[in-house]
């Protein structure tokens, strides 16, 4: 194996921080060979901190409707083509009571920026679930929102708080989003969040268009300062209705590789094998966990709304992806030596 390559997976397992250009190296000279030595290194960190649990989360997608219009994404406001829902509080708790049923302890709420979900019925939402599951932790995923937003979603009963970076350059996220977005406003919200008393969680797109090997250790330098409680990475995959339709989509393979760096890089952090990888490559799931990732969030959106959702091209919402096959997804994971866990499922460190 490459000496250098291998020199630097050894020190980042150690001490867990590279230089950015150290990141840069390790992405730009991988090899099959390389990828496994990491891979093993990051599942072994993973099992010393969590064993072999794998945590789920219920995601809920409450609303098609977003006032932006990212380039690459499915529900942007240009999509003429887009069916737009959302979803009632009496139907959320639902999902959540089917959820809670199949053994769930986590409801993801995520949608688009939606002002007709007005902030004051998410903070009923999310005092009602807190109300009747006690025992659960609600997370929300609702995009960008003022400082005073996120403390009332806060004091509703809302733990966590998903917001993707998107990409840690400022240049590269110019290039996927309308000059009306900003790229300082995103990231000064995740530091709101924390301030806020959130768990934190962030993450990009693998392979999005324009990104390098430059922009990807940019991110990693990002995680390893920001210390994320979560982190979210999927594989970048075209939407036929938006401006990226003709661009190629992000591979599992260098996905895969992320999620063990990033599992070197934080060892605690909660780390999703994304619905994206998933739909990319069919066994993408196992392959994430594989590699150092801990959380699969199967959808408990209603049947009728998911096909909707559709931030990329035949994104999976029924098979193994939806909640309600909870048996098979956990006879996926034994099969590969994983056992799926009830429970909240907070941070270890
Ligand atoms: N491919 C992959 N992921 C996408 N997202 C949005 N559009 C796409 C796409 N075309 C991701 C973004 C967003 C999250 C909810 O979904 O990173 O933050």
């Amino acid at each position: 194996m490459e000496r250098k390559v291998k020199e630097l997976i050894d020190r980042l397992e150690k001490n867990h921080t590279l230089d950015t250009a150290e990141y840069a190296v390790l992405i730009r000279e991988r090899t099959p060979e390389t990828a496994g030595y990491l891979a093993r290194k990051a599942d072994a960190l993973r099992r010393s901190i969590y064993g072999n649990s794998i945590y789920i989360r219920g995601l809920i997608e409450i609303s098609s409707c977003c006032k932006n219009n990212c380039l690459y994404c499915g529900i942007r406001r240009g999509n003429r083509e887009c069916e737009r829902y959302r979803l009632t509080p009496e139907q959320i708790l639902e999902c959540c009571a089917q959820g809670y049923a199949l053994g769930f302890r986590t409801f993801v709420l995520q949608g688009g920026e939606d002002p007709g979900f007005s902030d004051e019925l998410v903070c009923q939402t999310v005092r009602a679930i807190r109300n009747r599951f006690p025992d659960c932790a609600v997370t929300l995923s609702l995009g960008e929102k003022s400082p005073k937003i996120y403390r009332l979603y806060h004091e509703a009963g809302a733990e966590r708080y998903l917001l993707r970076h998107e990409t840690a350059d400022p240049v590269h996220y110019r290039k996927l989003h309308p000059r009306e977005m900003s790229w300082a406003h995103r990231m000064d919200c995740l530091h709101v969040l924390r301030k806020t008393g959130f768990q934190v969680g962030c993450g990009f797109m693998v392979g999005s268009p324009f990104q390098t090997a430059e922009c990807l250790a940019a991110d990693l330098k990002f995680l390893e300062e920001f210390q994320p409680e979560m982190c979210g990475i999927g594989p970048f995959i075209p939407h036929h209705g938006t401006p990226f339709r003709e661009y190629p989509a992000g591979t599992p393979e260098l996905t895969v590789y992320l999620l063990s760096l990033i599992r070197l890089i934080l060892p605690g952090v909660l780390l999703p094998a994304t619905t994206a990888l998933g739909t990319i490559a069919p066994d993408g799931r196992e392959q994430g966990i594989l590699a150092g990732a801990n959380v699969i969030m199967p959808n408990l959106s209603p049947a009728s709304v998911r096909k909707k959702y559709e931030l990329y091209d035949n994104k999976l919402c029924t098979g193994d992806e939806s909640a309600q096959n909870c048996a098979s997804l956990r006879r996926r994971m034994e099969k590969i030596g994983y056992e799926i866990v009830t429970g909240r499922g907070d941070p270890a460190v």
